[in-house]
Order: C-alpha cells, then sequence, then structure tokens
C-alpha cells in the first residue's frame, strides 16, 4: 500500500527509519504453534470507540497493520455485536497480500470465523454472502439459525448453554486454521481473557482523548489479572503508538 505515515520501532531496540510492510510482518509474524492474537485499537484515555465506532480511533498507521495482521493469519475471529454493528463486508485482501500468502504456503484468504451465541444472524450481509470463503460460526448447540445462514455458512456447536470456546478454537484448530486474529469485540475478549486463552495483544493507542462514556476494549463478567509482557513498541510519525504484548 502507498504508506503516507512513517513507522517506526522505539523498542526494545530503537531503530533508524521507517518500518516497509516486509519488515512490519516479520516484527508481527507468525508463531510457531497453534496462537491467538486479538487486535484493537483505543484512545490514549482508554475508550474503545468514538461516536460508537472503532472507526474514529483508526488512522492510517493503525488500518496498515490491521491489514497486516489480516494477511498473516489462517483465521479471523469476531463476535457477532461487533460483526452486526460495524458492517463487516467479506474478508478481501490486495494481490500483495494475497501473494504474500501463497509464497508463505497460505489459503489466498483468511477464514472469517464469527462468534453467536444466539445466531441473530444476516446471511444477506456482506460478510456472508460475498466470502471468499465459507465463513465459520462458533455458537452453542439448540440454536435455530435464521434461514439462509446455513448455505452462506457452516455451524461449529460447541457448548450446551453458552459457546464453549476453548472447544471452539481446539476445533478451529484441528481444521487447520493455527493462528487466529481476533478483532473483538470486548465482550469476545473478555470472555477469551476469562478463559486464559489470549497469547497475544495488538494494541494501537491512538493519540486523543475520547473523553468519558464509551467502554473499554474488554467487557463482560471479571476475571482474574494475567501478566501479558511487551514485546514491541512501533511508534508513528502522527503519534500513534503499536504496542505487542504476547506470552512466552
Ligand atoms: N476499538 C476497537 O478496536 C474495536 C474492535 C471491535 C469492536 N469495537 C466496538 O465494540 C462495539 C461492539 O461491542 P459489543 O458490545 O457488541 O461486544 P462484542 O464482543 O463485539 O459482541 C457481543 C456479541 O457477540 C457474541 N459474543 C461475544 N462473546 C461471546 C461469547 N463468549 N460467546 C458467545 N457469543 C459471544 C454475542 O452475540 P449474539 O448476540 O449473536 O449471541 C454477543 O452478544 C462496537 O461499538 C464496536 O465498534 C471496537
Amino acid at each position: 500500500m502507498t504508506v503516507g505515515t512513517a513507522i517506526s520501532r522505539i523498542w526494545p531496540t530503537p531503530a533508524t527509519g521507517p518500518l516497509t510492510d516486509a519488515e512490519l510482518a516479520t516484527l508481527y509474524g507468525r508463531a510457531d504453534g497453534p496462537h491467538l492474537r486479538v487486535n484493537f485499537v483505543a484512545s490514549a484515555d482508554g475508550a474503545v470507540t468514538l461516536d460508537g465506532y472503532s472507526a474514529g480511533l483508526s488512522g492510517e498507521p493503525d488500518k496498515r497493520v490491521f491489514g497486516l495482521l489480516r494477511m498473516l493469519c489462517d483465521g479471523l475471529v469476531v463476535a457477532a455485536g461487533t460483526l452486526r454493528h460495524e458492517g463487516y463486508r467479506a474478508v478481501r485482501l490486495s494481490e500483495p497480500r494475497r501473494a504474500w500468502r501463497r509464497e508463505h504456503g497460505l489459503a489466498e484468504y483468511p477464514t472469517l470465523v464469527v462468534v453467536s451465541g444466539s445466531l441473530r444472524l444476516d446471511p444477506t450481509q456482506a460478510a456472508f454472502a460475498d466470502a471468499p470463503v465459507r465463513p465459520l460460526v462458533l455458537t452453542r448447540s439448540a440454536v435455530e439459525p435464521p434461514p439462509g445462514l446455513t448455505e452462506v455458512a457452516e455451524l461449529i456447536r460447541c457448548g450446551d448453554d453458552r459457546v464453549d470456546l476453548a472447544a471452539g478454537l481446539a476445533e478451529l484448530r484441528r481444521r487447520g486454521l493455527h493462528q487466529l486474529l481476533c478483532e473483538g469485540g470486548p465482550y469476545l475478549f473478555g470472555a477469551l481473557t476469562a478463559a486464559d486463552l489470549v497469547d497475544e495483544l495488538c494494541l494501537t493507542v491512538a493519540p486523543l482523548l475520547a473523553g468519558a462514556g464509551p467502554g473499554r476494549i474488554t467487557a463482560g463478567d471479571a476475571s482474574p489479572p494475567r501478566e501479558l509482557p511487551l514485546r514491541h513498541a512501533l511508534a508513528a510519525d502522527d503519534g500513534t503508538l503499536m504496542l505487542r504484548y504476547a506470552r512466552e
């Protein structure tokens, strides 16, 4: 992509000069084994949205890393709430990014995985209807899909009263989706944290104060704190920080 705002590494070793897409892809990388990476953008005062959406927080540097993280994953996991609210479209990648995937022996597109307890999903939403790869829906038993959903997506039922996320992720890995990227939202992140399933958090901090009102990047039931060491810190010329935390 055309790069207007330079991104540089500032920690652990400051690097001179802006990072290329290839260098960014190497810095974020793909893990050796099964791995769940979560990606969020927040304001400097911790808001998850501006005027109800993430778009107001996401400048060009965040969009660049957001796209690169999609390029690196096998499965793109998103909660039904975020899919509905943000009006997710079909997962598309530019030709250079598809070429990168082919060169690295990956499927041309990652598989979209939607997490929904209610199956209140619209099969005509572009995320399903135009998907280049048939999306998967992690749900629970005995929930009736709306008409047309099973024509555009495959249901994976795991758990009775609630979606058993550990079982769901294990099934995704059984199907070859080892590197998972979760794009939120807050309730799904909270549940993944509570189940101790998060290996990595990529957090973009936008240089602005959103003020009181919006929630945090995590929501739902409380869970014990978990250590997650910082692995790198990048800074863009517009003041955006891109932080990568990951467990050993
Ligand atoms: N700043 C960012 O990077 C970022 C990223 C993503 C989203 N957001 C923002 O977050 C907001 C959307 O959040 P939200 O409150 O709707 O939360 P959410 O976590 O996106 O969605 C909640 C819904 O997703 C499904 N879900 C989530 N966790 C589940 C679990 N453990 N088991 C079963 N189903 C689960 C359920 O769908 P069903 O109702 O179908 O059961 C639930 O009602 C939007 O304003 C969006 O803009 C911001």
